[in-house]
């Protein structure tokens, strides 16, 4: 465990799989943590009563990244409840982690509407979160982006794949700029982790043993996994680490397949 202690985080998407094991391990370590969802509210008040019940600190904020009118209008409503449930407190740890994948929206089966909304939810809402929140962060904050292998592993969801190479370019500028008020921003890409995203893991054991075969360490992920790696870069001892991107998926497609 890392010491959070008297710091607070904000985490996009923690009302379910990943981001809510990132929330859970933040607030375990001592962090307020303001738990975003989009549209599960009741999700996200599990994870907050989780972390009570742990005898952690959260609350929750909601915004809708998805909406293509009133983008504006979902932030304005997700740092109104950030900067009422900080109550002054100035923001260390920001992770962006929420986003979707449209498993239609391949080479062939991609619109206009699936390549907006996932830009949307997975890029511009990064981006935008980040721009809020820099002025509410204390300088040697942290920034953590929720990224995935996808960016050097082929797949067919061609759409996916581009919003999660933009976020990998996104952290690595950002790093540079951040780096005057000593403000780290890396970036976590995990493998194949057991989500609501890939709920074929759960329903199909003999995809599940598939899985396991293109993996070194035999195993498909398991959100906390991922959420520990988060809070290494969350804490102090990766105070001198920037800009980089770290996979984290068990060795995912190191060597040729293994057999099961
Ligand atoms: N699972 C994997 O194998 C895997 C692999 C590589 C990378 N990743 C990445 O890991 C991160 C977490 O993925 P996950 O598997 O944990 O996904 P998940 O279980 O599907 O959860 C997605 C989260 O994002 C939020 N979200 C979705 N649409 C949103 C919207 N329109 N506005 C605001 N929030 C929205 C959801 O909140 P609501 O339900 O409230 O809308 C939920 O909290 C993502 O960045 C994903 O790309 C996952």
């Amino acid at each position: 465990m890392t010491d959070l202690t008297g710091r607070t985080a904000l985490v996009t998407g923690a009302s379910r799989g990943i981001g809510r094991a990132v929330a859970r391990r933040l607030a375990a370590d001592g962090a307020l943590v303001a738990v975003h969802y989009g549209t599960g509210r009741a999700a996200a008040e599990e994870t907050v009563a989780a972390i009570l019940a742990a005898g952690g600190q959260a609350f929750a904020v909601r915004a809708d990244f998805g909406v293509a009118g009133d983008a504006e209008g979902e932030l304005d409503a997700l740092f109104a409840g950030l900067e009422q449930g900080l109550a002054g407190r100035s923001l260390d740890i920001l992770v962006n982690n929420a986003a979707v994948i449209d498993y239609s929206a391949t080479i062939d089966g991609a619109t206009p509407e699936s390549y907006d909304r996932m830009f949307a939810i997975n890029v511009r809402a990064p981006l935008f979160v980040t721009q809020r929140a820099l002025p509410l962060m204390r300088d040697g904050g942290r920034v953590v982006n929720v990224s995935s292998g996808v960016t050097w592993f082929a797949t067919p969801e061609i759409v996916y794949a581009m919003t999660k190479g933009a976020l990998n370019a996104f952290g690595r500028s950002l790093a540079h700029t951040l780096g005057e008020r000593g403000i780290t921003v890396n970036t976590v890409s995990p493998g194949i982790t057991e989500t609501d995203m890939n709920g074929w893991l759960s329903e199909d054991p003999e995809a599940a043993r598939h899985v396991a075969g293109l993996i070194s360490l035999g195993r498909h992920g398991q959100p906390a996994d991922v959420g520990d790696a988060v809070a290494f870069f969350a804490s102090d001892d990766a105070r001198w680490i920037t800009g980089q991107t770290l996979e984290v998926n068990g060795g995912l497609l190191l060597g040729p397949p293994r057999p099961r």
